[in-house]
């Protein structure tokens, strides 16, 4: 009798830049052999239904999607909305392991037609996921959609906080320098200011919820049967070590939308098609780029999750408006603090000629065309993999969680982007684009993310590290 093959369950923590990674993962590991479910929780599936078809979650008979509660009450008119982040955090805690448990049992059950499951793949963000692999007996292998940086950052929380360093003592210490001070001691990552560290640290309070909620987060991940990051050696290696002799077994295993590009069908499902997008996409503005000159255009976009306020928005504004140059900018129908974007008066006029403004575009693609010269972005981990990959450097906004490391790795250690200072303004914005697009700064930093393009590629390349080291993960994970 012909071997089961192996079953994998994979569950992202729901929001859209971890969904587009584990999607990415479930690919990869579809074509190793795996038969994958893979679970979003039932708001996101009616939005990723509602924005892209049915076809997009038809799946396959052994690639399957499924759907779990979040525990948050349904709110079905807010289709362009994100959820509330904290309170989505403490519900999935709360609340998605049995209905988990209870998906688990069900494809056990021969009348699925499936395989027996035989792992869970879990976002590092979803530990809820331990308690119902632990009682059924299975692997449970994490896979950590931030960046390794970042994670590193947030596994710190618990030891900054033994050290009464955080949470901060006053208001003051947001003002006083008190974030300036080095970081000198975590394994792998010297040289971090305190305000380099991922944001939920900036609190006073000691009972923040998302300062808790991502500390014990990230000390979960000690009890996973292991950890796959989505980076590679040569962009990471120092903490990449650090964490090996700490964590269960550790693999680089990234860019891992670079390893799907060698998987000879992919269109079935989504990454290579923005399937698992939470928005509708605007493909139009690709016929747009086409008309445009080689790397003439500023793309700017702030991810899946950053909020806006009025001001910064004028700022970035104005600041594009006379920088003079070509821009293709993405504004989320919720971007905004309480309301739509809207843009200032006279702006649209202004820049009429040489600006397209969206809602959700097919970010890989953008970047990847010719007509794109640099990227301001929110250093989101997927955006900062995605512009590496495409050979595209930064102008860097961090607004939260592991945005902040992700940006000083991105300026200090790899040198391929140029950091905004938080409190954003008009005049910054405009010499920094003058400077990425133009100026000598940005022909180093062009140069720079070509070398890490070509060394990302390679390491996602059968044969290359992070290739190699999924195919290691796969064995050991298949012979538990
Ligand atoms: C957050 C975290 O900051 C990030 O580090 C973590 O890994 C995921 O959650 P997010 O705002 O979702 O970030 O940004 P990012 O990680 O960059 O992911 C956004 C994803 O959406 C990317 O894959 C990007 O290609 C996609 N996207 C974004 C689009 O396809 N179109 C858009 O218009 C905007």
């Amino acid at each position: 009798m012909a071997k089961a093959k192996p079953h994998a369950v994979c569950v992202p923590f729901p929001a859209q830049g971890h969904i587009n990674a584990m999607l990415n993962l479930a690919e990869a590991l579809h074509f190793m052999g795996f038969h994958i479910t893979f679970v979003n929780t039932d708001f996101n599936h009616r939005r990723i239904l509602r924005s892209r078809g049915p076809a997009s979650l038809a799946g396959l008979s052994d690639f399957r999607f499924a759907s779990i509660p979040d525990g948050l009450s349904p709110s079905d008119d807010d289709t362009d909305k994100n959820q509330d982040l904290v309170a989505l955090c403490l519900s999935i805690k709360r609340h998605s392991a049995a209905p988990l448990r209870d998906l688990i049992n069900a494809l056990d059950d021969p009348s699925s037609g499936g395989p027996r499951v035989t792992c869970v793949i879990s976002d590092a963000f979803t530990s809820f996921t331990l308690a119902v692999t632990d009682e059924l007996a299975i692997p449970n292998i994490f896979f950590c959609s931030v960046s390794a940086c970042g994670f590193w950052g947030f596994f710190y929380f618990k030891e900054l906080m033994q050290r009464g360093i955080i949470p901060l003592k006053s208001e003051e210490d947001f003002t006083n320098g008190f974030l300036e001070a080095v970081i000198d001691w975590i394994p792998g990552m010297p040289n971090m200011r305190l305000k380099d560290l991922p944001k939920p640290l900036q609190t006073t309070n000691p009972n923040d919820a998302l300062l808790n909620h991502t500390k014990d987060e990230a000390q979960a991940s000690l009890h996973a049967s292991a950890v796959l990051f989505n980076t590679f050696h040569d962009l990471d290696g120092p903490v990449l070590n650090a964490m090996s002799s700490v964590l269960p077994p550790v693999y680089d295993i990234g860019p891992v939308s670079l390893l799907c590009q060698h998987i000879p069908d992919p269109n079935f499902l989504t990454s290579a098609d923005g399937g698992a997008n939470l928005w509708s996409e605007d493909a139009s503005c690709i016929e747009w780029l086409d008309e445009k000159e080689p790397g003439s255009v500023l793309y700017v976009n702030f991810g899946s999750l950053a909020v806006l306020t009025s001001e910064q928005l004028n700022e970035f504004a104005w600041g594009m408006a006379s920088s003079g140059y070509h821009f293709l900018w993405v504004l989320r129908p919720d971007i905004m603090v309480g309301d739509r974007a809207v843009l200032p008066p006279g702006f649209e006029d202004e820049t009429n000629n040489r600006s397209f403004v969206t809602s959700w575009c097919p970010q890989e693609k953008v970047l990847c065309h010719a007509a794109v010269g640099g990227f301001l972005t929110h250093c989101g981990w997927n955006s900062t993999l995605e512009s590496i990959g495409a050979g595209v450097p930064m102008i860097c906004w961090p607004f939260f969680g592991d945005q902040q490391p992700n940006c000083k790795y991105i300026c200090s250690e790899w040198g391929i982007g140029m950091e905004i200072g938080e409190e954003v303004k008009r005049e910054e914005v405009e010499m920094l684009i003058k400077e990425l697009m133009g100026g000598q700064k940005g022909k180093e930093m062009r140069r720079k993310v070509l070398e890490w393009k070509e060394r990302a590629v390679k390491a996602a390349t059968p044969g290359g590290s992070s290739w190699r080291n999924l195919e290691k993960a796969v064995e050991d994970i298949t012979m538990k």
